[in-house]
């Protein structure tokens, strides 16, 4: 028999305050305030009592179909939600589809009612085009979790990630946090720079000119939080004094023609080496979303040396997509 302290994980009860508005979906982190971060941070930790266990399973998302919808290639993210959703029990069926099949917006709209028809509660979606998960969530009953759309949002990437600081730092406020690399194409950086911004990080944007996205900074809709994010082109000054450094991934397959020189042009200038690291605070911890190009925006040395938490973001996705999943089941009352 299932009791009620077998379906929730000891410590997530006493982080639930019923002052937050319910969420349905996860699209990015623009919308989730410094409360709604700490009660996922805080069920996270609960999540990692429970893969601390011998046997790992609760019984919270019984019952419930959760489908991951992959237009892109993923290794990681996609097998941490699965990994996820079956420790919380849930069925999980997992649709890979090739991009190459893909008529954008009419052919997802077909999908999703598909989808609808199977009564799936949580859709977590990855497709190519910015905006994909918001236009399902509009279309389906159920939640939809961005799992990274174009180069517009990856919600719950941003989450480990500042998990993986919170236990690394202590604290992120006031920290100063590096984002180096491609900017222009990365999901990770923007839905970083929300997180980090309402968590009161100082973010220092870095990259080569061509991969700073320039026009999206100016954007209204970010004013409010850019008293904590700068740019700049020198990678010295980006590091300096670093409390933690994020490397994004050169992704080779979104750069058009002439944005960088040469892949050896760009290691030259922008990777995070052993060399360039002593400019950061001693410790600072340096991160990488994977898949990583060692030799191009990271040298092998520093990704597996010991200033390296790659493997601890890693452990920490499952934990914090655990939470997410289990936060969207309460909050939509359906626990
Ligand atoms: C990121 C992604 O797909 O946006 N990777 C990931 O989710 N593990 C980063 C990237 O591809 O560079």
């Amino acid at each position: 028999m299932t009791t009620r302290s077998d379906v929730r994980p000891a410590s997530a009860t006493e982080v639930l305050p019923s002052s937050l508005p319910p969420r349905r979906h996860v699209l990015d982190l623009d919308d989730y305030s410094i409360e709604e971060i700490e009660l996922v941070m805080q069920t996270t930790d609960a999540m990692g009592e429970v893969l601390r266990r011998s046997i790992r399973k609760v019984p919270t998302l019984q019952g419930k179909t959760v489908v991951t919808l992959f237009y892109e290639p993923s290794t990681r993210t996609r097998v941490s939600f699965e990994q996820a959703g079956k420790v919380l029990s849930a069925d999980v069926i997992n649709l890979s589809i090739a991009s190459s099949s893909v008529e954008k917006g009419e052919s997802l709209l077909n999908t999703a009612r598909t989808l609808e028809a199977t009564q799936a509660d949580v859709i977590i979606i990855r497709h190519g085009a910015s905006g994909a998960p918001n236009f399902l969530a509009r279309c389906i009953e159920g939640s939809v979790i961005n799992a990274g759309d174009g180069a517009h949002a990856h919600p719950t990437q941003a989450l480990l990630d500042l998990y993986t600081l919170r236990q690394r730092l202590g604290s992120i406020e006031g920290a100063k946090v590096a984002i180096v690399g491609d900017v222009l194409h990365s999901r990770v950086a923007r839905s970083n720079l929300w997180g980090l911004a309402a968590a009161g990080a100082q973010v220092v944007l870095c990259g080569p000119p061509t991969l700073l996205p320039m026009d999206w900074l100016r954007d209204q809709h970010l004013q409010g939080r850019l008293a904590s994010i700068s740019v700049t082109t020198s990678i010295n000054d980006a590091l300096d004094g670093a409390d933690a450094v994020m490397t994004l991934r050169l992704q080779k397959e979104r750069q058009q023609d002439g944005l960088i020189p040469s892949l050896r042009e760009y290691a030259r200038s922008y990777q995070i080496n052993a060399d360039r690291l002593k400019l950061a605070k001693t410790g600072a911890p340096v991160m990488h979303p994977g898949p990583m190009n060692e030799g191009v925006e990271i040298s092998s040395e520093v990704a597996h040396g010991a200033a390296s938490v790659i493997e601890a973001q890693v452990a920490n996705g499952v934990a914090v997509r655990m939470a997410v999943l289990y936060l969207l089941a309460t909050g939509r009352g359906e626990e």
